[in-house]
């Protein structure tokens, strides 16, 4: 679909919010506040972002900017959306000190992910133990996107949805592209018993060198630690494999999202040889 510039957009809007008890303005702050597992609308923002969400197939409940936007494309959005233009009160009244941008959007969830949805893809699996930093985790699930796994499984993250919007923007909008399911320890580890996942882990204190992934053929499911914690025992005692990167002297860990990428990469790069 065709860009649509901001100011295409402005000339059509049929009504400016410049005060925060506006029915729209409260409905924005009721999503912004909302905590529900299962939130009907989330706040999608950052044209890029929104854009790769609706090439994920995202739908738009309505758009909103700020009067003093310059006039940034939003690409691949409906025209018959609801536009509205907010004044700096309201906007700052939305978000206080809260990272934004001009233009954001209210989107509608999508459905759920199940962990049945892993079973049958081709590409690793990525299993996040413990992985609490949203920064991280939203890193993590653009990288998998980018390297062909096939899905992430998040435990233990404190998040309640993945339409959690430090989330989205931590991703880029690519939380929408694959599978991303919130589960609990027990489930996944009933997952992988059920289906036969052959477990690899990742931690600074393996003996077996990363490189050593090289020469596996089949599909599998990487574990990574928690910032803090690293990994649980629970996971850890049914994997197959045990890998470290090895490090320079001194270096206690790498960021958690640093090894997903590398040893997503080691593994695919040698599976499609
Ligand atoms: C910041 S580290 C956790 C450090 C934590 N203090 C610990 O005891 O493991 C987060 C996760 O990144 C992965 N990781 C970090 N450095 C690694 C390395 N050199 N080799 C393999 N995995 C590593 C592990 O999965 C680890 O659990």
């Amino acid at each position: 679909m065709a860009a649509v510039s901001l100011e295409q957009l402005k000339q059509t809007v049929p009504q400016s919010i410049d005060d925060p008890s506006h029915p729209v303005a409260k409905r924005l702050a009721d999503v912004l506040r909302s905590r529900s597992e299962k939130p009907r609308t989330f706040v999608l923002d950052d044209p890029e972002n929104i854009a790769q969400a609706v090439a994920c197939g995202i739908e738009l409940d309505s758009v909103y900017f700020s009067a003093s936007a310059n006039d940034p494309k939003l690409t691949g959005v409906d025209p018959g959306v609801p536009r509205y233009c907010l004044s700096e009160s309201v906007i700052q009244n939305l978000f206080g000190t809260q990272k934004h941008s001009r233009i954001f959007t209210l989107a509608r969830t999508p459905k759920k992910r199940s962990l049945g949805e892993l079973a049958g893809g081709r590409g690793d699996i990525l299993i996040l133990d413990g992985v609490r930093i949203v920064g991280n985790i939203g890193a993590i699930i653009r990288t998998a996107c980018a390297l062909g796994a096939a899905g992430v499984v998040v435990i233990n993250s404190g998040l309640s949805t993945i339409v959690d919007r430090r989330l989205v923007r931590a991703s880029r909008g690519l939380v929408f592209a694959m599978p991303v399911v919130l589960t609990t320890r027990a489930e996944c580890i009933a997952f992988v018993r059920q289906k036969q996942l052959a477990l690899a882990t990742l931690s600074a204190s393996a003996t077996e060198p990363l490189s050593s992934i090289r020469t596996v053929r089949e599909r599998l499911a990487l574990v990574l630690g928690g910032e803090r914690e690293g990994l649980s025992r629970e996971l850890d005692a049914l994997a197959t494999h045990r890998y470290a990167i090895l490090m320079a002297s001194g270096v206690e860990s790498l960021n958690v999202s640093v090894t997903a990428g590398i040893a997503l990469y080691e593994h695919a790069v040698s599976a499609s040889h």
